[in-house]
Parts: C-alpha cells; sequence; structure tokens
C-alpha cells in the first residue's frame, strides 16, 4: 500500500548546490594540468574561520572542557558578545536574554516562522528572494508573497509596495544585503518598513547575514527601528565559519520564551565547540576586515571588467559578494546559459531561476567570495568567450 508522504516532501531543491555538483563533476573530469573550474556559485566564503576562532576550539578541545549541550539559546558568555556586538557595531542596547544561538541562520528560520506564523499566514519578500525563505514557509504550510523589485528599486521592496497588498501580509522578510542582487536597503528605507510593519500588524523579520560585508552604503539593523522585528544573522559569510553552523537572532521580548521552546524540542542546541570557536571570532576583526577588503577588490574588478565581456547591466553589488546580471541581451534560458559557460568558460555561476521563478531565466548571479586571482581570471575568460 502507497505511503502518505507530508507537504514537506515536495519541497523543491535548492538549485545552487546542483550546479555546485556540476561545477564539482566537471572540475573531476578535467586532465591533469587543465585550467581549474572558477567557482562563482557558491555563496561561500573561500578563507577559513579566523585564526583566533580555530585556536579557541583546539585549546577547548585541548583541555578536555566536556563538549555536551549548552542551554538551547546558547552558552550565555557568547550570547553577552553577541549583545555587545549590537552595540558596537550599530549602537543598540540588546539585553542578551532575547539572543538566541541558533544552527547557522538557517536554523534560525524555522524556529522564527513556527514562532510568528500559523499555516496559511502570508509572509511578504522581495523576488529575486534567498530560496529556502520561500521553500522553508511552503513546507512549514504558510504562504510566501512576492513582492516583485527591479533595479528601480535596487531590487528591495518598498512601503508603496506592501500598501499595494490585499489583504495586507501576516510577515514580511528583509534581507539587506541580500541575496542574490546584493543591494541594500538604507536605514532610512529599513525604518520606514520597520514603522510600517509595526503599524499594520505585520512580523517583520530582517536577514542580517551579510553585515559586515558592505563596501560604499551605510548600515542598520532593524532591531534600532522595531521592539517587534526578529533580527537574523550568522557567523556564516562576515566571520567565514560557514561550516561551524552558528547563527543567532535578536528576538521581541513575546517570542524569546515561545521560541526557546521551540529551539530545546527541535535541536537542543547549537553545537557547543563551534560556540566556544564563534565567540573568539568576534576578537578576530583585524582578519576579518582583510578578508572584506579583498571582497572590496574582487567587487570593483569585475564591476569594471564584466561590462567588456558582454554583462553589461549589473546590480550594484552594494553588499555581500554577489553581482546579478541581467543577461536577458544575451539568452532567455539562464540554465542552459550557465551550463554553456561552465562547460566552454570553465566558470560556474549560478541561474537566477532559483532566486526568481517569473524572470529568473533572463538573470545570472556571480559570487565572488573565491580566491582573488580566481576573479580576475575569471574576467579573463569571460571576455574571451563571450
Ligand atoms: C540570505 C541568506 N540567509 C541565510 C543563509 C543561510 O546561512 P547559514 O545557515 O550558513 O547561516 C544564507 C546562505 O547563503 C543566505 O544567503
Amino acid at each position: 500500500m502507497a505511503l502518505k508522504t507530508g507537504r514537506g516532501a515536495s519541497a523543491p531543491p535548492f538549485l545552487v548546490m546542483d550546479v555546485i555538483t556540476a561545477a564539482n563533476a566537471r572540475q573531476a573530469a578535467l586532465p591533469p594540468g587543465a585550467p581549474h573550474v572558477i567557482r562563482m556559485e557558491v555563496g561561500q566564503p573561500g578563507t577559513g574561520a579566523p585564526a583566533g576562532a580555530v585556536a579557541a576550539a583546539q585549546a577547548a578541545l585541548r583541555d578536555g572542557r566536556p563538549m555536551g549541550y549548552t542551554e538551547a539559546f546558547g552558552l550565555a558568555s557568547l550570547r553577552a558578545r553577541i549583545a555587545a556586538h549590537g552595540h558596537d557595531w550599530y549602537g543598540v542596547a540588546v539585553a542578551p536574554a532575547r539572543v538566541a544561538v541558533t544552527v547557522g541562520a538557517s536554523g534560525a528560520f524555522p524556529l522564527a516562522f513556527l514562532a510568528a506564523f500559523d499555516p496559511g499566514d502570508r509572509v511578504a519578500m522581495a523576488t529575486p528572494f534567498y530560496p529556502p525563505y520561500v521553500n522553508i514557509l511552503t513546507a512549514l504550510g504558510m504562504v510566501p508573497v512576492m513582492l516583485e523589485t527591479g533595479p528601480d528599486t535596487r531590487f528591495q521592496p518598498t512601503v508603496a509596495m506592501l500598501e499595494r497588498l490585499d489583504p495586507r501580509p501576516d510577515g514580511l522578510i528583509v534581507a539587506s544585503p541580500c541575496n542574490p542582487a546584493g543591494t541594500m536597503l538604507d536605514p532610512a528605507e529599513l525604518a520606514t518598513i520597520a514603522h510600517w510593519c509595526d503599524a499594520n500588524g505585520v512580523r517583520l523579520i530582517s536577514d542580517e547575514i551579510y553585515h559586515g560585508l558592505h563596501y560604499d552604503r551605510p548600515l542598520a539593523t532593524a532591531a534600532a527601528f522595531s521592539p517587534s522585528a526578529i533580527v537574523v544573522n550568522s557567523f556564516s559569510k562576515y566571520f567565514s565559519m560557514t561550516g561551524w553552523r552558528i547563527g543567532w537572532m535578536v528576538l521581541p521580548e513575546d517570542l524569546v520564551r515561545p521560541v526557546e521552546c521551540l529551539a530545546q524540542n527541535m535541536f537542543i542546541s547549537a553545537p557547543h565547540i563551534a560556540q566556544v570557536a564563534a565567540e573568539a571570532a568576534f576578537d578576530c576583526t583585524a582578519e576579518l576586515e582583510a578578508n572584506v577588503a579583498a571582497y572590496r577588490r574582487s567587487r570593483d574588478l569585475l564591476l569594471r571588467a564584466l561590462p567588456g565581456c558582454g554583462f553589461d547591466d549589473l546590480s550594484p553589488a552594494e553588499g555581500a559578494f554577489y553581482i546579478y546580471a541581467d543577461v536577458s541581451g544575451r539568452t532567455n534560458d539562464s540554465r542552459a546559459f550557465c551550463a554553456r559557460m561552465l562547460a566552454e568558460a570553465g566558470v560556474a555561476a549560478s541561474p537566477g531561476v532559483d532566486f526568481d521563478r517569473t524572470r529568473g531565466q533572463r538573470f545570472v548571479r556571480f559570487s565572488y567570495c573565491g580566491p582573488e586571482a580566481d576573479m580576475a581570471a575569471a574576467a579573463a575568460r569571460l571576455a574571451r568567450w563571450r
């Protein structure tokens, strides 16, 4: 007898992962000495964890510190350090009691969504979007509502777009800098959106995972503008610790205990050893800022070079490590286009279809978090390939 499967069993793949698999396969099939595949599809820093974080983990293991469960919201010392970070970076006072350490930002999303929304609730976000927002919401029975954005609003949502929604959504996800467009909301824009959400009973979730990776625009946290916003952040990007799987949330008072109960049941805690390392990463500013400087150089190089390679309609790349290119002048099938670019130029990039189900066929996302020399080599290869 056929067994039933649940709603989550039909979650679509995160297609970037399929592109990564194709790039791995191509690299493995290359003859010895052939130029390597340049990886511009991945969204993870090419650098490792900062030395101080690694040293803290090594010391904890060497000392034989037992690595058990921590409290569901994490080590008290790490929570205090994250709260202090809120003060240091944004001048915002955050009580450590509102900080929840999570299994990456990815682990924060189901906790936040389950605590804030019910099945059937409508949660708005800009298109293009980070695919797991939609896929997790859908698996949980919530309804993603798309706000179609373009270069005119730097791929970010506006209050005017929200005002047009009828009925009003129950929630809104914003990301600044965002993935895939790499664009930002100015502090005043974020404040306006946060105030609109509060005035309209809309729960704001602000994904701030790319904070620290911003190049020429000012930065603000939603925690500065709304006591009811949920802020999500992570050690995966600026802190260069993707595989350590540590993120955090700053929670509004009303959701602290509900999220704690969910976290106790769903995860027990984030990995203890990784929490120790993450806390030490706050003392690694010089190394982390050197990474940011390298991203900035790669970004500047690509923004200069890509137009000469036939990619002349680019997002402004204000933050994160992504450039979103409108390739409609060259293709209406970005998946096939990326497959050809990989096969013929040896450059892997992500087709926009993952991020935008209606217009994604005309966009490609280039990620520039790989080695600097690779980014220069990619520009040279793409210029020859055009
Ligand atoms: C916008 C955004 N949010 C969240 C995540 C998840 O990050 P992690 O779970 O590694 O903290 C990513 C990863 O690429 C991302 O791009």
